[in-house]
């Protein structure tokens, strides 16, 4: 068979949630897992690529031949990944990163009164629009978006906004789509305009389809 236009590629993938603290013993989330890009970062290992793996606080294990970055936050997850920008042909963002932060988090426990409680606010660093604006030429940007409804007029959206290679589009529809289970449907969106819609498909096979899309993109 044709090598891989990915083998001896570098390729940071981002993955899982992130936890923004509230304060020593409460953080804000959401449902990610980490399955689509742990997917991912196996499938571009299995085909020849340097790999890195930024994740989040999930339960999985390590895919074989990939190189693991822990991070909890927002903010330390670009800190991890920044690192990595420079020498990596691509970069897929999976994560789901928190769009907002407690504005300051409390050290220790904060104690409950009989009054209403304020939380503010702050917007967290977007990781996938830093690499994307920063990047030199030849470097891709994918990434996904996550829509509940009203779908694929954001994704495109988001492939402008962010001057992205690829977007990913996926319904979470809670039971066969998006967080947490073992499949998705996903609809690729390219930089030339192009649309192919998956069908429903384990992460493990949406991850080759993924992929085998953005080896068009590749330079070769
Ligand atoms: O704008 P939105 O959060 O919907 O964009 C989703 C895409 O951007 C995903 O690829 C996600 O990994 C990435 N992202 C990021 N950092 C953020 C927010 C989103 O890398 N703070």
């Amino acid at each position: 068979p044709e090598p891989s236009a990915l083998s001896g590629k570098t390729v940071v993938v981002t993955a899982g949630p992130t936890r923004e603290k509230i304060d020593g013993v409460r953080y804000l989330s959401n449902y990610s897992s980490g399955k689509m890009g742990f997917a991912i970062a196996a499938e571009a290992a299995r085909r020849g690529a340097t790999v890195h793996l930024v994740s989040g606080p999930v339960t999985l294990p390590t895919p074989p031949g990939v190189q693991r970055h822990d991070a909890e936050s927002a903010v330390e997850m670009l800190e991890a990944a920044r690192p990595l920008f420079a020498d990596c042909d691509l970069f897929i963002g999976a994560a789901a990163v928190a769009d907002y932060r407690p504005e300051t988090p409390v050290e220790g426990k904060i104690k409950k009164h009989d009054a209403e409680m304020e939380l503010r606010l702050v917007r967290n660093p977007d990781i996938l629009a830093e690499f994307s604006t920063n990047r030199k030429p030849g470097q891709l940007a994918v990434g996904f978006a996550l829509e509940t409804a009203g779908g694929i007029d954001y994704a495109r959206r988001k492939l402008t906004d962010k001057k992205l290679d690829l977007v990913a589009f996926n319904i979470y529809d809670g039971t066969t789509s998006g967080f947490e289970v073992d499949t998705n449907v996903l609809t690729l969106l390219d930089r030339d305009g192009a649309i192919t819609e998956l069908p429903l498909l384990s992460k493990e096979e949406a991850a080759e389809r993924l992929l085998d899309a953005i080896e068009l993109l590749l330079p070769r």
